[in-house]
């Protein structure tokens, strides 16, 4: 049997940070991984005044030195989390400017919940082509119902409203595990945030927050991601340090495809002979399945027996990795946000490109599957999100290497 350990997840990492910057006083974020999007948002922290110190496995903010209210560098387009500064220095400064956000193209990803819900505090935002920016001389809590559970709108709203005067209620707030870990955060700074994990999030605003020191939720989506590597290659693996409630939805499917799932407290045993059914797979909201592991249980089901249905309800272009692996002989139909798969007996190494990045990890789990070498380019999207996942996986028995060009 095969153990792997998983690192602090990258989205609760990415709420979290942010977040330092609404109190007084530096905070400790443990239990963070070694991923450039993380670096990427401590340099940007950095490049606004604040002093920030990397340790091992984690990282100390403090926010003292931030005098200005934009966030304008180039960097800030890189990722998609950029966009929890809007609110973050809202909170914290009452105005904000932050470069439109990057992130994987996963196809139009629109901000027009976040820009309501900051105006339903009072804010005024305004936007230009390059940059976004609210302001108000007073928060003023507010009822906030969400036409959608965006994960993004409730993380911003959340920063906004924490030190807003009065109470704020988000009705169908976003549920992943991001959110309660950020509420989680908040409160250990002396917010009060209640219901998270449920789509009613209460905030009653308080005058102010201190730092704290904090350890970030394991990594669903890593967790994820290695169950169905250890799946795809007929394993035994125990994946340790996770919290088994939050892979549920993935579970059940890995289970219907005939893989067998022991939980214990934090740890998920993953067996399979390595010969899977097909499923029908539609992504959803949290605690539906994730569209953050769609692409890696695609791989699966592209050697399962008989013919899948995989059906995408959040972004509309997150089947870039489809090309790629059909280049190695799967057999998929895409259609718009539906991509109907035909097992095939195997698939064949080849040269791909990495789409972005759970598109990108998927294309190694093909690799793990297929017959032959595979040479993965454009990793540097896999590095984004996922610590020495090549390590990982060399301790695991595969055959992998990281090559620099
Ligand atoms: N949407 C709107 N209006 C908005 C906000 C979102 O229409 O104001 C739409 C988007 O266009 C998109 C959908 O709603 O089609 C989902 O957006 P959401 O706001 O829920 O997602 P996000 O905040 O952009 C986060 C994660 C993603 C993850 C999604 C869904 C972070 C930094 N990103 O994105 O993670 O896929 O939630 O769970 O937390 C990844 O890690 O690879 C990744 C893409």
């Amino acid at each position: 049997m095969g153990e792997a350990t998983v690192s602090g997840g990258k989205n609760p990492a990415l709420a979290v940070i942010p977040a330092v910057i609404l109190a007084d006083g530096p905070s400790v974020i443990e239990n963070i991984s070694v991923i450039d999007d993380v670096d990427v948002y401590c340099k940007l922290l950095e490049d606004m005044g604040a002093r920030v110190e990397r340790r091992v496995n984690s990282v100390m903010i403090d926010p003292d030195g931030i005098t200005g209210f934009t966030c304008l560098g180039e960097d800030a387009s890189r990722i998609r989390a950029s966009i929890y500064l809007l609110g973050a220095l809202l909170g914290r400064c009452g105005e904000s400017r932050v470069l439109l956000p990057g992130g994987c193209d996963l196809g139009e990803r629109k901000h027009d919940i976040h820009v309501k819900g900051l105006s339903a505090l009072g804010a005024t935002v305004t936007e230009d082509d390059v940059s976004i920016g609210a302001s108000a001389t007073r928060l003023i809590g507010n009822e906030i119902f969400f036409d959608f559970a965006s994960v993004g709108a409730t993380v911003n709203v959340m920063l906004a409203a924490v030190k807003a005067v009065g109470q704020t209620v988000i009705h169908n707030a976003a549920r992943e595990p991001h959110i309660v870990d950020l509420a989680n955060f908040l409160n250990s700074c002396g917010a009060s945030v209640k219901g998270a994990g449920t789509n009613t999030i209460r905030i009653r605003g308080v005058r102010s927050l201190h730092g704290s020191t904090y350890a970030i939720i394991p990594d669903q989506i890593e967790t994820g991601t290695l169950m169905i590597m250890a799946a795809a290659t007929g394993g035994d693996v125990m994946v340790r340090g996770v919290i088994p409630a939050h892979m549920e939805a993935l579970s059940a499917k890995l289970m219907e495809m005939g893989v067998r799932i022991e939980e214990g407290d934090d740890t998920i045993r993953v067996t399979s002979d390595g010969l899977h059914r097909s499923v029908n797979v539609k992504t959803q909201v949290y605690p539906g399945f994730p569209t953050d592991l769609m692409p890696q249980i695609s791989v699966l089901l592209a050697t399962a027996k008989g013919t899948s249905v995989v059906t995408e309800t959040i972004f509309d272009s997150r089947f870039k990795f489809i090309s790629e692996i059909k280049r190695m002989g799967a057999q998929v139909i895409v259609d718009n946000r539906v991509a109907v798969i035909e097992g095939v007996d195997k698939l064949s190494g080849t040269r791909l490109h990495a789409p972005d990045l759970r598109g990108g990890v998927a294309l190694i789990i093909a690799a793990l599957m297929a017959e032959g070498e595979t040479e993965i380019h454009s990793i540097g999207h896999i590095e984004r999100g996922y610590q020495r996942i090549d390590e990982k996986l060399r301790a695991l028995g595969a055959s992998i290497e990281r090559v620099e060009i």
